[in-house]
């Protein structure tokens, strides 16, 4: 879906992205992860030419990105960022309509639009609707912006730290919203972030850039388990890549037949979500059900512990 080939970018006669080469498949979800000033926004940014690389080429559905006007670019790449860019003086219903609006879509349709994409986001459309910006928290300005940046159904959805500035429980149902627009759309998404949980959980694949180039890539598990070289494993910590790689595995991977006293958890959670319920109740086993509530077995702490000697 995207393709850079030895792509460089300098500024002021410093190389910030060098000599990159990536492949984002379709549908794929790929993190792009490294310390601050490693490139990460540069190289997204290149993608819907809001900068423009110096060398190398960057290809998208098949066809170079200078083929593509700039703006039919940004029509079919939704861009979402930290600091949220939405104009101060629309409501929240025109900020979400920008791109509808310019590729002229008509009034119905728009607010159908709209009104679907706020509910998916949990902002109640009657409530919001007609909000200007300031009248939102951040996190609900968060929610705009990402809604905004899907409006348009857009092919790619591009994310620089979309969360940055949350909470981390705010953060954390942004996250879940992002992962179930994933899987429900099969979009192919490129998200910028410098948090290893985010980016162990959302990923399909991480690219971790330092200094402009690809240090390593590859599926969380595998960063997790190969690191290729000290920088990566200190990247995601050494000391506790045991705990990091359980927040891969979901409860009824490790789960067993049997019951337990107690409140359930969902056999869907993930297993470091299950250890921080072992620490707060302070128990050793767990009763697990399923969606509709009913039991499918017992997690016993010790079974998670085994998880570790993957590690
Ligand atoms: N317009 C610009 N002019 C000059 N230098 C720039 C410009 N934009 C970025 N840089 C430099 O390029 C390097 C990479 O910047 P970039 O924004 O891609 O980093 P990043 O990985 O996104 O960092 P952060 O995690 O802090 O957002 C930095 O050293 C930055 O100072
Ligand atoms: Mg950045």
């Amino acid at each position: 879906m995207i393709r850079f080939d030895r792509v460089s970018k300098v500024f002021q006669g410093k190389p910030v992205v060098d000599d990159l080469s990536l492949h984002i498949a379709e549908g794929e979800f790929t993190v792009l992860i490294g310390t601050s000033g490693s490139g990460k926004s540069t190289t997204l940014k290149m993608i819907n030419r809001l900068i423009e690389h110096d060398a190398g080429k960057i290809y998208f559905a098949g066809e170079e990105i200078h083929k593509f006007k700039p703006q039919d670019l940004r029509r079919r790449m939704g861009y979402a960022i930290q600091s949220i860019g939405l104009f101060p003086h629309w409501t929240v219903e025109e900020n979400i309509a920008t791109v509808p609006q310019l590729l002229k879509w008509p009034r119905a349709r728009i607010r159908e639009r709209v009104t679907e994409l706020m509910t998916l986001l949990h902002l109640e459309p009657e409530r919001f609707r007609r909000r200007y910006p300031h009248q939102l928290s951040g996190g609900q300005q968060q929610r705009v912006g990402v809604a905004r940046a899907l409006a348009a159904d857009p092919e790619v959805l591009l994310m620089d730290e979309p969360f940055g500035a949350l909470d981390p429980v705010t953060r954390l149902t942004l996250q879940k919203e992002i992962a179930r627009i994933h899987q429900l759309s099969g979009r192919t998404i490129v998200l910028v972030t410098h948090d290893i949980d985010e980016a162990l959980g959302l990923a399909n694949r991480i690219v971790l850039l330092e200094q402009g180039r690809v240090v390593q890539q590859g599926t969380p598990l595998a960063l997790l388990t190969e690191p290729i070289n000290d920088v990566v494993r200190d990247f995601f910590g050494r000391s506790d890549r045991g705990i990091k790689l359980l927040a891969l595995g979901t409860v009824a991977e490790r789960m067993r037949p049997g019951s337990a006293e107690g409140e359930p958890i969902q056999a869907a959670m993930s297993l470091r979500d299950a250890l921080s319920v072992f620490v707060a109740r302070g128990s050793e086993r767990l009763p697990v059900i399923g969606e509709q509530g009913e039991a499918l077995g017992v997690l016993h702490f010790s079974d998670l512990i085994a998880q570790k000697a993957l590690s």
